[in-house]
């Protein structure tokens, strides 16, 4: 708890555009949750590097996605938004969290195996520990809740199991997280092949709506939308192309599939994907102008960046120390 409130962390990846998927799956989630709970809400650039990046690109990512952090509607006065390679606690924690952390568990990570795939030629020891540092993200600030889209859960549950062995040998040291999924959106897939995630990296620029893409682009996005031959707009495992696009359109406007399904009755399909288009291109309208203006405020954005790295430094700071204490480093002389 930081005051009479409940800690949440999360954080993404500045690797790649952020896609509809980040937009519905996250992001979304953090402005309503913000409110609720003191968030911590981290730009991960030390995950970015376990794939090769182009440097000045990252860090140029890496702003723009601070900055879409804002516009998507976070306050940077009342979340803590921030670069983690601002805050060193992470890769220190991180390292002492690989010391209770089995290789066996590490080779059960899908996301680990898939990327291991998709970059044969650099699989390196940070790809290898990378949930580990994303414990360390999530423990260093007690959090209690880690609001993500479905395909982080494994990472969860190892997180989860680290807190708890950790805890199991050194008594109440870390707050054992819980995942946050939203009622839709957790989980969007590719417009070109609804049996993959939407994915920042896709090749086919088809298949990702970006946030950041202009009102006709994503309109001709969704027009080419692959559906199926069944003509009938319902919500089934059998149409994997339509519940997609129900997903979406209820994770823009807070309805329900049924509710979804009633309104598009007897509709074709060509209509139905160009109303989800709309209704996507209007939720994220708003976003995008605030992100222009955002864009062009160095001295604001620069503020909050050393603002925030201060106040989460001395979070981090807090829990680092105790950990530090309890495996038997030696206290510093002040
Ligand atoms: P990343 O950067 O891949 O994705 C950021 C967030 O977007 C969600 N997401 C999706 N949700 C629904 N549908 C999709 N198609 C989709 N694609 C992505 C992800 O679930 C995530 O919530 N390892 C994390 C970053 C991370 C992190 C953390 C998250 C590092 N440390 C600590 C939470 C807490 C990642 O690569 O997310």
């Amino acid at each position: 708890m930081i005051g009479d409130k409940k800690i949440l962390f999360s954080g993404m990846q500045a690797t790649g555009n952020l896609t509809l998927g980040n937009y519905l799956g996250a992001l979304k989630n953090w402005v309503s949750l913000s409110d609720q709970y003191e968030c911590f809400y981290s730009v991960v650039d030390l995950h970015s590097i376990t794939v090769r990046q182009n440097p000045a690109e990252l860090r140029k990512r890496a702003r723009n996605l601070l900055t879409l952090y804002i516009a998507a509607g976070l306050d940077p006065e009342k979340n803590c938004i921030y670069y983690q390679s601002h805050v060193s606690g992470h890769a220190e924690l991180s390292w002492i969290l690989c010391c209770f952390t089995y290789m066996g568990e590490l080779n059960r990570m899908t996301q680990f195996k898939d990327k291991a795939k998709k970059h044969s030629d650099n699989i390196n020891a940070g790809l290898y520990t990378y949930p580990v540092l994303m414990a360390a993200d999530i423990l260093l600030y007690q959090a209690d809740v880690v609001p993500v889209g479905s395909d982080q859960m494994q990472h969860l549950e190892i997180t989860r199991d680290i807190a708890q062995r950790f805890n199991s040998i050194y008594g109440d040291v870390f707050t054992i997280p819980e995942a946050y999924l939203g009622k839709s959106g957790a989980r969007i897939m590719s417009l070109q092949d609804p049996s993959k995630k939407m994915s920042k990296s896709d090749e086919n620029v088809n298949a990702s709506v970006y946030l950041l893409d202009d009102r006709d682009t994503i309109l001709r996005k969704f027009k080419r939308a692959v559906t199926d031959s069944m003509a009938s707009i319902s919500y089934n495992e059998e149409q994997p192309g339509i519940r997609n696009l129900l997903d979406i359109y209820c994770a823009c406007t807070q309805k329900t599939p049924e509710e979804a399904v009633k309104e598009f009755d007897q509709k074709g399909y060509g209509e139905f994907k160009m109303a989800v288009g709309e209704t996507v291109a209007d939720t994220l309208a708003p976003v995008q102008k605030r992100f222009e203006e955002l864009s062009k405020d160095k001295e604001y954005l620069d503020k909050i960046i050393k603002e925030n790295a201060e106040k989460a430094g001395y979070y981090a700071g807090k829990t680092l120390r105790k950990v530090q204490k309890k495996v038997g480093f030696p206290e510093r002389i002040r």
